[in-house]
């Protein structure tokens, strides 16, 4: 740190030249990240909350309620049935560390079993926890495999694992015969709809055939959605809902001098903020409008993965949600070339493919000027 302090106007501007260095979701630069810009009112919500913390609520009853009425808003939006709770989280990786937490504590044992194209944040579950992940080789589909999966589980089992919109491909997993094991089995199954969390509740307003992902399926024991993500709050604000309340219980720490007696989320300090700003939006939006957001994307993904197919390139799989994974056979040197037409795009390495997420802040006008500068870069 240097010695004399800087005076405010030239923190800001360093802090302005150094932003300046970042792309930004607004100006259609980034396509590949699974977030987004977030919504206008939820950065007005944010700026509003910013001392609040939620790991002390006993100081923030105002924001500890918003807390509470977004759960209520997913746990409804996702079927959750009475004595379901959940916590706002600081995101995917969160939400699914818990739920492999709270498998591990009601269960006592620690095997987990996934497909795949599970995300990474199990790994880290793994080392953490030192679980075992037995990885599920996805079907020909590139969904879970619903045979192999059940083969896979024995007595050691704790957890089964299920995407809602894989992060690669944007895949939806058959989570309605996983589920009917699982309840047959008596075995738990989370949902990580990280990603799907926000599009697939609206697939029959979007005009699309409803896929069953959610607790209306009676073997899902919990389910994680990112307001980050698709609910175009700020970050950090994941969720992990879980079907019987009280197993949060088995995972909570007495915290003796705080405003609560115990937590079971992994953050001691909790930013209020992104609370706010997930409020906000679905204040703001309510059903009809993220259904509107919701079908503007899938529409959109559908568009471009047409005009891709129109120059020949080759799809990984059909676009399910509003994920475009497209292969190349240099897809670094693609990666470069966008680049320098202003384009982020994401590499799925092990694909050998580029992937596009067709997130609210990438327009029709955005994807209109990226076809135009892809078949000089193909
Ligand atoms: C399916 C899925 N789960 C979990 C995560 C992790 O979320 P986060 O990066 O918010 O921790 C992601 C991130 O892309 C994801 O796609």
């Amino acid at each position: 740190m240097q010695e004399q302090g800087w005076g405010r106007a030239r923190v800001l501007e360093a802090l302005k030249a150094t932003r300046d260095e970042d792309y930004t979701f607004v100006d259609g630069e980034i396509l590949g990240s699974m977030c987004t810009a977030p919504h206008e009112i939820a950065v007005a919500a944010h700026a509003q909350f910013l001392e609040t913390n939620l790991g002390d609520p006993g100081h923030f009853p105002g924001t500890a309620r918003l807390e509470v009425e977004v759960l209520a808003d997913l746990a409804a939006l996702f079927h959750a049935p009475q004595g379901a709770a959940g916590r706002i989280v600081s995101g995917g990786t969160e939400a699914n560390l818990l739920a492999c937490l709270l498998a591990k504590a009601a269960t006592g044992k620690s095997q987990v079993v996934l497909p795949a194209s599970a995300h990474f944040s199990f790994e880290k579950a793994a080392r953490l926890m030192e679980l075992d992940l037995v990885h599920v080789p996805v079907g020909r589909d590139g969904r879970a495999d619903v045979e192999a999966m059940t083969k896979a589980v024995g007595p050691k089992t704790a957890l089964m694992v299920a995407v809602a919109g894989t992060t690669e491909l944007g895949l939806v997993d058959p989570i309605e015969p996983l589920a009917w094991f699982c309840q047959e089995n008596k075995l738990r199954l989370h949902v990580d709809a990280a990603y799907g969390g926000y599009l697939l509740p609206f697939l029959a307003d979007a005009g699309r055939t409803p896929v069953p992902f959610d607790f209306s399926l009676p073997g899902v024991w919990s389910l994680s959605a990112d307001p980050h993500k698709g609910g175009m709050a700020t970050i950090p604000a994941g969720a992990l809902l879980v079907r019987d309340g009280h197993a949060w219980d088995a995972i909570a720490v007495a915290s003796p001098y705080l405003s609560t007696r115990t937590q079971s989320t992994l953050l001691g300090t909790r930013p209020g903020a992104p609370v706010a700003a997930a409020w906000a939006v679905h204040r703001h939006l309510g059903r009809a409008g993220f259904a509107s957001v919701a079908e503007t994307c899938l529409d959109n993904a559908a568009y471009l993965a047409a005009k891709l197919r129109g120059l020949g390139v080759e799809m990984v799989a059909a676009p399910e949600l509003a994920v475009v994974t497209f292969r190349h056979r240099d897809p670094s040197a693609l990666q470069q070339r966008l680049q320098g037409h202003g384009f982020r795009v994401n590499l799925v390495t092990r694909m050998g493919a580029v992937r596009i997420v067709v997130n609210p802040h990438v327009s029709r006008a955005t994807l209109d000027r990226f076809l135009k500068a892809l078949p000089a870069c193909l």
